[in-house]
């Protein structure tokens, strides 16, 4: 196992190339089981968590490809990562089992596609994740109202199609609000319904819109998708298509943010300001000024932080997936900051490791009152979860002294490379291996 050893203190200049999105390619992937022809993929990030949904694609019967682009010098450009070919050689089976289905949740994004195209799906019912509480209930409600019948068996979700799903209109909020992969999963599976579905509720995230794009270029037919209502019209079979996945917005993210803790300046290219609007709205409050140069998007932060309120919000508001990471640049603003976290309440294992780290964080409920402290100290803290381990390096970075984050597999699920584009810009990190507690 590794862990990145940081010493803090530098401030970060330079260019920084945004990856593919991870939570595009992972239902987009899935969906790509529906085609009866190949499909052709740009963009797709190098990731574990990518590793492990073309592994389930495999079990599946799908044959994939990974084209390495042809001077392998490039071979270190995210964005010039070969295409990606996926097509389904073999359709027999529709068990995704539970040793895959544990390493990644977005595994349940297979469901919608095997339902619709193959009239069966057994997928292994996801465990406990480090986040919360994450049912999938809306996602079993949804495609029950197209027609499938499901029950559990074994800790399996089996679900079966007698004949062919049928359209229909149904509201798919929940508790917390929309659900992105369950959106995912019925909009999939009312492709290849018989009529017209609509669904209310939806998930207006940028990644519904991506999935829908290519599910169109396959010849589906669907209009309101990155609106809370979308309709799809059945059609018989899908075909081919080549598409490239949208930029990482929680990378890009992520990325304006370390900026902004280091009082760097940074340029991020292949990054889309316009799905970061939230994020912006709050560093502009912080003092941090962003915007788009010849493309890319330039962050430059003020030495003064100013201390700021955020909730999070599905999308156009403030992501979840970055409240960690804000909440690390909070440490060292000038004041007191209030974080409520509402798609995930209990999504604060960051907080015990940032106050390892000399902060002043308090918990209550699914609020965060973080006192911002003059600078904070490096020391060793563990990775929880993916972007937790991400708020941990953006602490180390700004840190006194040296910080070491172990488990950083966490980070590797989702973060391509992060310590080399961290380091083309000027952080002092590096991969170690991890050192083993004396026995
Ligand atoms: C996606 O997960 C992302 N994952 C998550 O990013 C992200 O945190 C989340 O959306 C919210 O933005 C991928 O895209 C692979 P949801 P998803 O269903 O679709 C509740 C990361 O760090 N809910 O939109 O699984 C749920 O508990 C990951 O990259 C139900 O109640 O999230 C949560 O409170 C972590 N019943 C809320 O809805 C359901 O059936 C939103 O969850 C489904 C969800």
């Amino acid at each position: 196992m590794a862990s990145f050893l940081i010493r803090g203190g530098a401030r970060l200049k330079g260019t920084i190339e945004i990856s593919g999105s991870k939570n595009s390619s992972l239902p987009i992937l899935a969906a790509t089981l529906m085609s009866d022809e190949k499909c052709r993929l740009h963009g797709v990030p190098r990731l574990s968590d990518i590793d492990s949904m073309i592994k389930l694609l495999e079990v599946l019967g799908c044959h994939v490809v990974r084209h390495e682009p042809k001077d392998a010098s490039l071979l270190d450009g995210p964005v010039l990562n070969g295409p990606l070919d996926v097509e389904v050689r073999d359709s027999h089976n529709y068990m995704a089992d539970y040793e895959i289905v544990k390493t990644m949740r977005a595994s349940i994004s297979v469901l919608g596609p095997l339902l619709a195209k193959r009239g069966h799906a057994v997928c292994s019912l996801p465990g406990g994740c480090a986040i919360g509480d994450r049912p999938i209930d809306l996602h079993i409600r949804g495609l029950q109202k197209l027609g499938a019948q499901f029950h559990i068996e074994g800790g399996n979700i089996v679900g079966e199609v007698r004949g062919r799903l049928k359209g229909c209109s149904m509201f798919l909020g929940g508790p917390q609000g929309p659900t992105v992969l369950g959106t995912i999963n019925v909009m999939c599976a009312a492709t290849l319904a018989e009529g017209k579905t609509h669904v209310v509720g939806a998930a207006c995230e940028p990644e519904v819109v991506d999935c829908a794009e290519l599910l169109i270029k396959m010849g589906a037919h669907i209009k309101g998708q990155g609106t809370a209502e979308i309709y799809i019209e059945g059609v018989d079979a899908l075909h081919g298509a080549e598409h490239h996945v949208i930029p990482d917005r929680i990378e890009c993210g992520t990325f304006m943010l370390a900026a902004a803790i280091t009082n760097g300046e940074l340029l991020l290219k292949n990054g889309n300001l316009d799905h970061l609007v939230a994020l912006t709205d709050r560093l502009d409050e912080v003092g941090v000024r962003t915007e788009s140069v010849n493309g890319m998007i330039h962050v430059s932060s003020s030495r003064r932080l100013y201390p700021v309120d955020m909730t999070t919000q599905p999308y156009p508001g403030f992501p979840t997936d970055l409240q960690a990471q804000l909440m690390a640049l909070l440490c060292v603003a000038d004041g007191f900051s209030v974080i409520t976290e509402r798609i995930y309440p209990d999504r604060f294992m960051h907080v015990s490791e940032l106050n390892r780290m000399g902060a002043r964080v308090r918990k209550e409920g699914p609020t965060a009152i973080v006192q911002g402290m003059k600078e904070l100290q490096g020391t060793t803290v563990m990775a929880s979860d993916l972007r937790a381990s991400a708020a941990l390096v953006l602490a180390g970075l700004a840190a006194r002294g040296t910080t070491r984050i172990d488990r950083v597999y966490h980070i590797d699920r989702g973060y391509e490379k992060i310590e080399q584009k961290l380091a083309a810009v000027g952080a002092q990190i590096e991969r170690v291996a991890e050192v083993k507690a004396a026995a």
